[in-house]
């Protein structure tokens, strides 16, 4: 179905199923403990032994020699794979560094060697005898020192060029008011619960592994490219992935080694990518360093705006595309964003939730708060006049749907912003110093291409199939809903399958484009179904009307499985758009309020409260929904007030490299939460009138808790995370 027509009335508008809070259709197997994770595939293939991964010693360098005679002779040991036994290996087309080093070392834990033996234990112990002797060369660690280097990002994507409209300098210099500040976000772990782990076995030619990764048909192709081998004889399976927040968009080293490891020792082979291993191993988000001017009219008309970011990746990566929103949230004639990239010897850096918006709102979202200052303005008031219902760039193309000031007013009624002192450290209670801080939280809204099948049996049961992916965000459930609703059953009565490459290719995944597009390639394949339904009846698919597990045409009534009665009737279709994101702007919108006390004497930060007001097009179910955008406001708790990666700048890696020593937020942590979506259905996104809604609780709530700290205490701290050492 090619989406290309702004979407008219249809079944889902009805709204029995879809847009209802209905329970995951997976908690029951999540809770229990039988839906199977990666690790968990002890039954299908037999005879499964065990990998463990060397990770390299030093960042940068080569192996000048590896001895591996001791491991070799340890007990249960099976296979060792080196860059040497493993032979040619290409890389994949979105990996940067590669999966298996040698002798050649880009990053510190790159993968130098698998061992593989009887049980987890054998191996790791065997790991252990592995000798490895380096040659270092020097790399680059330090963002700041080189961050001069910075050269503009190479690539066909246009997101990655300068922008410039009007004359931003001048407009700038002239401005009536000014702003001219830095910021600095750190890197950044997703620290997903469950590591990437991958069970690989061989059956001749045909490869079949049982993974943890969010973009299935991009796994396979990175795979196939990776060992030179057929699409065809790769099969993917990730049904289960215990989190991912990015880190498992791309094909990493448990899949490749397990792959490789299984093929050596002749046997199915799983890995876990050790927890320790794991943050030097695989991706993480960039550290960035952002400068952001602002000028306005006294009257608070900003005039100019300037956003620029530097960011570093190893040779070939890319930047941290924190400059996005600065192009479309606010108008203003004279504008430039531009993005500087710096080689670093650093971990790959690349996706983690919300890519680009979640550190650019960190800093943008303080810039307009200190402006609102300045200007003597509400921080609420300054943002709704510079709102736009236009692209400030391009002026020709409107927004799809814009409620921004309506979450402003909604979300300030509600969380009594009223009630908020604008000189910093005069609201108090008991020892605490207690602000409001509010931010805008913006996400475009992405469109993928997304394929499905559906099938009906005698029965009346429903079965979707699609390789879409669900990472805990309740993929599973809306995907259920939207089969529900199309074909007038009960959600009971869908039986939904993903995560398999055998399935027809989905959005997948990422970007919070899966929702609204996986369920957009489900309406499809349903629409199809529906029709196949109709003629098999003998009614006009025109008047056929799905509702109660019946077909019904003028008086006629006939129960939906009756069409399946000689046998299943399968219909398969995926959805393709057309340029509506193009002529119109998609964008996702909300505000965040935070109260946070500050501790007169030990400068401790404590949340009190946190309210988001999202407007992200339909909400196909408010329950998983409101899971995911409070999981996203906790993780832009962890962002403003604890989450780094600490640089090692000398030997080239994150030296907090566990989940000891990388401190994430806890419950206690997070008081009171709480989430309104405003009523809203965009006909230009899909036939869903859905938007993402995934990352969008991420953005700007980082800031949201800088403007708070600073309204409770009067220090403005642009320097993420906002510690105690910073408050003093
Ligand atoms: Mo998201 S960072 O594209 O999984």
């Amino acid at each position: 179905m090619k989406f290309d027509k702004p979407a008219t009335d249809n079944p889902i508008d009805r709204l029995q199923v879809v847009g209802q809070p209905r329970d995951r259709i997976d908690g029951a197997r999540k809770v229990t403990g039988t839906a199977r994770y990666a690790y968990e595939h002890h039954d299908v293939a037999a005879n499964q032994a065990y990998g463990y991964v060397v990770g390299a010693g030093i960042a940068k360098g080569r192996i000048a020699s590896i001895k591996l005679d001791a491991a070799r002779k340890a007990p249960g040991v099976l296979a060792i794979v080196t860059a040497k036994e493993a032979g040619k290996l290409n890389k994949g087309k979105r990996n940067t560094a590669r999966l298996l080093a040698g002798p050649e070392i880009e990053h510190y834990h790159q993968a130098v060697a698998l061992v593989v033996a009887e049980s987890f234990e054998q191996a790791r112990a065997a790991a252990s005898l592995v000798e490895i002797a380096y040659a270092p060369t020097k790399g680059t660690f330090d963002l700041k020192k080189v961050k001069d280097s910075g050269k503009k990002p190479e690539g066909d994507d246009p997101s990655l060029d300068d922008t410039n409209v009007g004359d931003f300098p001048g407009a700038f210099e002239s401005a009536q008011v000014k702003l001219d500040q830095s910021y600095t976000t750190p890197d950044e772990s997703h620290a997903m619960m469950e590591p990437h782990a991958t069970l690989a076995a061989w059956e001749g030619e045909r490869l079949t592994l049982w993974t943890s990764n969010q973009m299935v048909a991009w796994g396979v192709a990175d795979m196939a490219a990776t060992l030179g081998i057929s699409k065809d004889n790769i099969r993917i399976m990730s049904p289960f992935i215990g989190g991912g927040f990015g880190g498992k968009l791309f094909l990493r080293s448990d899949v490749l080694l397990a792959a490789l490891g299984a093929r050596a020792a002749k046997r199915p082979v799983k890995v876990a990518l050790q927890r320790p291993l794991m943050i030097n191993n695989t991706t993480h988000r960039p550290a960035t360093i952002q400068r952001i001017r602002i000028g306005a009219t006294r009257e608070g008309k900003i005039t100019a705006i300037g956003h620029e970011s530097w960011s570093g990746d190893l040779p070939g990566g890319g930047p941290e595309v924190a400059v996005q929103q600065t192009r479309l949230l606010y108008a203003g004639a004279n504008r430039m964003t531009a993005m500087r990239l710096v080689e670093l010897d650093l971990p790959e850096g690349n996706a983690m939730r919300a890519p680009g918006e979640a550190p650019g709102l960190m800093a943008l979202e303080i810039a307009m708060d200190e402006m609102a200052e300045k200007l003597s303005l509400d921080p609420i008031a300054f943002r709704m006049l510079n709102d736009t219902q236009v692209d400030p760039e391009k002026p020709e193309r409107p927004f799809s749907m814009r409620q921004l000031g309506e979450c402003f007013r909604v979300g300030a009624e509600r969380f009594g912003w009223s009630r908020r002192q604008a000189r910093p450290g005069t609201m108090r209670d008991g020892h605490g110093l207690i602000g409001f801080g509010v931010a805008a939280a913006f996400r475009n809204n992405i469109v993928m291409k997304s394929g499905a099948r559906v099938s009906l049996d005698s029965q009346g049961i429903v079965t979707v199939e699609t390789d879409m992916t669900d990472i805990g965000t309740g993929s599973y459930t809306i995907i259920g809903q939207t089969a529900a609703e199309m074909l007038g059953v009960d959600l009971y009565k869908v039986v939904v399958r993903l995560g398999d490459s055998a399935f027809p290719v989905s959005a997948g995944s990422g970007g919070q484009w899966g929702g609204n597009s996986a369920t957009a390639g489900v309406y499809a394949a349903c629409v199809k179904l529906r029709e196949a339904v109709a003629q098999k009846l003998g009614i006009n698919s025109g008047e056929a009307v799905f509702e109660g597990g019946d077909v019904k045409a003028g008086n006629r009534s006939l129960p939906l499985a009756s069409a399946a009665a000689s046998g299943p009737l399968t219909a398969e279709d995926t959805i393709e758009y057309g340029d509506l994101d193009e002529t119109h702007q998609q964008s996702t919108f909300g505000a965040h309020f935070v109260e946070v006390s500050v501790d007169t004497a030990t400068a401790e930060t404590r949340i009190r409260r946190m309210l988001a007001v999202c407007a992200a097009g339909r909400i196909l179910n408010p329950k998983t929904a409101r899971s995911q955008v409070i999981g996203a406001m906790t993780m832009g708790a962890g962002a403003a007030l604890m989450e780094e990666l600490a640089v090692d700048k000398r030997r080239g890696f994150f030296v907090n490299h566990d989940l000891a020593g990388y401190e994430v937020p806890v419950h206690a942590d997070i008081p009171h939460q709480d989430v309104i979506f405003l009523d809203e259905t965009d006909p230009m996104s899909s036939p869903m009138k859905a938007k993402g809604v995934g990352e969008l609780g991420i953005c700007g709530v980082g800031a949201a808790i800088a403007n708070a700290i600073y309204n409770a205490t009067g220090v403005r701290v642009r320097d993420y995370p906002i510690t105690l050492d910073k408050l003093i």
